[in-house]
C-alpha cells in the first residue's frame, strides 16, 4: 500500500513501511484526532475503528454451570469501582469460563469494545507487553507501522483507549511484570486469569477453587444427561473421581455422552485406576483438547529444578500437612520452594489452618513422577519424620499432622504397597510402623491391642 497526503482536503491515505524507513511519512487511523508519533514521524489520523477488530470475545461454554458465589463476587467489584479483576487458579479449574462468563455479563457496561488476548504465560513464549499492546492498538489502527520504544507504545495504547468503555480479557497471565504495563485507564475493565498468584495495585482477586459436589454432579449430567438414568452414586463417584476439577469433569462426562454404550458404572471402575484419570482428555479455549496430565505439565515444566524436586516429594503426603513437616521431609529450608509452589497455585493453602494440601490429580501427577528410588527415599524420611515426632511427644504428632485414625490409617497402610517392606535393610521402618500403628488405635480408641503382640507379629 502508499500513503499519500492529498493536497485538495488534507485527507491521509494509507501508507506502507517503506516512506518510513526512508523518513517518509506514515499514515494510519486514529480515534483521537491527529498525532505525530515515533522516529518515523508516524502521523495518526483519525479514522473509525474497523468494527470486525473490535468484539473479539468468544462465547463462553454454552452450558456454564455454577460459580454463582464468584460471579457474584467479581460482578459486585466491578459495581464498587474496581477496574482490574484477576481469576486466579490451578490449571484446567475453569479461569478462562469464568472470565468469559463475567466479560459476557460485563458486555452491556463496555459495548465500545471488547478485547480477547492469550498472553500464553504457561509456554515457552508469553507474549511480551509491548505485543499485547500492539494486539489492542492494531484493532484501532490496523495499518500503523508502531514505534520500537515501549515508551512511545504504551502512549499510543493509552491514547486508544483512552475515554473507550472497552472490556479486555486476558487470559494465561505469566506474572505481574507482564500484566503492569498493561493496566487500561479507568474508562475500561481489565479482567486478567493466571496459574500465578500475584497482586497488582486496584487489582481485585478471585482464587477459584475446584467445583463444589453439586455443580460437578451438575456439570456431569449437563454433558452426559443419560446418567441420570443411573444411581446417583455413579454419578457421585464420577465427581469424585474428577476431584472436582471441570477439565476433568468435562473430559469424563463428554466420553460419557460420546461413547454411548460405555456403562457409566464401568467407566466410574476404569477411571479408579490413576493413570486413566490422568490422561482424561478435556478441551479447554486456548489449548484445544487437553489431557490433564498435559495440562500440570504446562505448570511443572516452568519451575526450577529445585520447585520440581520438592514438588515431586510432595505426593508423599496423603492428607494435608503443615510447613514444618514439608521443611524436613522435602529438605525444603524455610519451605521456599513449597511458597513458591502455592504461588504456581500447584499447591492449596489454607490461612485459618496454616496447612496445605495437594489436589487429588495434582498428588497422583506429583506421585507418577518420582521414580520408585525416589519414592522409597521420600517414605523412608516421611516414616522417619512422624515416628521421631510420636516418639518424642505423642501428642505433638497428632497436633501438627494425622487428625483422625482414618488418616493415619489410610498413610499407614498404603505404606506397604509403596515401599518394599521385605527389604532387611527396612527392619527398624517395619518396626516402627507397627508400633505407630498399635499407638494410633490406643491413642483413638479402637479395638485397642496390645502393642507389644502387634510387635511380634
Ligand atoms: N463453570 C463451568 N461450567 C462448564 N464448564 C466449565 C466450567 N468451568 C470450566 N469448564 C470447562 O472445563 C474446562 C477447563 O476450563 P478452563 O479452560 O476455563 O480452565 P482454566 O482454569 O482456564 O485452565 P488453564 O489454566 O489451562 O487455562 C473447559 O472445557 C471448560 O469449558
Ligand atoms: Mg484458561
Amino acid at each position: 500500500m502508499s500513503n499519500e497526503i492529498n493536497d485538495d482536503d488534507d485527507a491521509i491515505t494509507p501508507q506502507g513501511d517503506a516512506a518510513a524507513s526512508s523518513g517518509g511519512v506514515t499514515v494510519g487511523g486514529n480515534v483521537g484526532g491527529n498525532i505525530i508519533v515515533g522516529d518515523h514521524n508516524t502521523i495518526v489520523n483519525q479514522y473509525p475503528a474497523p468494527e470486525s477488530f473490535l468484539h473479539q470475545l468468544p462465547a463462553p461454554p454454552h452450558d456454564f454451570t455454577g460459580r454463582k458465589t464468584e460471579l457474584d463476587e467479581l460482578t459486585k467489584a466491578v459495581d464498587r469501582g474496581v477496574t482490574i479483576s484477576g481469576v486466579q487458579g490451578q490449571g484446567g479449574v475453569g479461569k478462562t469460563a469464568l472470565a468469559l462468563q463475567l466479560a459476557q455479563k460485563l458486555l452491556p457496561l463496555y459495548p465500545a469494545a471488547q478485547f480477547f488476548l492469550d498472553l500464553r504465560g504457561v509456554s515457552d513464549s508469553p507474549l511480551t507487553p509491548a505485543e499485547a499492546m500492539a494486539h489492542v492498538i492494531r484493532a484501532y489502527r490496523p495499518n500503523e507501522r508502531l514505534p520500537d520504544d515501549d515508551g512511545q507504545l504504551k502512549a499510543i495504547y493509552q491514547s486508544v483507549l483512552h475515554d473507550q468503555k472497552a472490556l479486555l480479557l486476558m487470559d494465561n497471565a505469566k506474572d505481574k511484570d507482564q500484566v503492569l504495563p498493561l493496566i487500561p485507564p479507568h474508562t475500561c475493565c481489565l479482567i486478567v486469569t493466571s496459574r500465578q498468584h500475584f497482586a497488582l495495585p486496584g487489582l481485585y482477586t478471585q482464587n477459584l477453587e475446584v467445583m463444589s459436589s453439586d455443580d460437578a454432579r451438575d456439570l456431569l449430567t449437563i454433558i452426559a444427561p443419560h446418567l441420570t438414568r443411573h444411581d446417583s452414586r455413579i454419578t457421585n463417584e464420577l465427581a469424585s473421581l474428577c476431584a472436582y476439577l471441570p477439565l476433568a469433569l468435562r473430559a469424563a462426562a463428554s466420553t460419557l455422552a460420546e461413547e454411548i454404550d460405555l456403562d457409566p458404572a464401568d467407566y466410574a471402575k476404569q477411571l479408579r485406576d490413576e493413570k486413566t484419570r490422568l490422561g482424561l482428555k478435556g478441551v479447554t479455549a486456548t489449548t484445544g483438547e487437553i489431557s490433564v496430565e498435559a495440562s500440570l505439565n504446562l505448570s511443572y515444566r516452568q519451575l526450577s529444578d529445585e520447585a520440581k524436586r520438592v514438588f515431586r516429594c510432595l505426593s508423599v503426603f496423603p492428607a494435608d500437612f503443615d510447613a514444618q513437616a514439608e521443611d524436613m521431609i522435602c529438605e525444603d529450608g524455610k519451605h521456599k520452594q513449597l511458597s513458591e509452589l502455592v504461588k504456581r497455585s500447584l499447591v492449596n493453602y489454607n490461612r485459618e489452618k496454616k496447612r496445605y494440601w495437594l489436589h487429588d490429580l495434582i498428588r497422583i501427577y506429583s506421585k507418577s513422577l518420582l521414580s520408585v528410588e525416589q519414592k522409597n527415599a521420600i517414605t523412608l524420611r516421611h516414616v522417619d519424620y512422624y515416628l521421631k515426632l510420636f516418639i518424642a511427644d505423642e501428642d505433638a504428632a497428632f497436633r501438627t499432622d494425622a487428625i483422625n485414625l482414618s488418616e493415619a490409617s489410610a498413610w499407614l497402610s498404603g505404606l506397604e504397597e509403596k515401599m518394599d517392606l521385605t527389604n532387611e535393610g527396612h527392619r527398624d521402618v517395619q518396626w516402627a510402623i507397627k508400633m505407630f500403628q498399635a499407638s494410633l488405635r490406643i491413642r483413638f480408641d479402637d479395638t485397642p491391642e496390645n502393642p507389644q503382640e502387634t510387635e511380634q507379629a
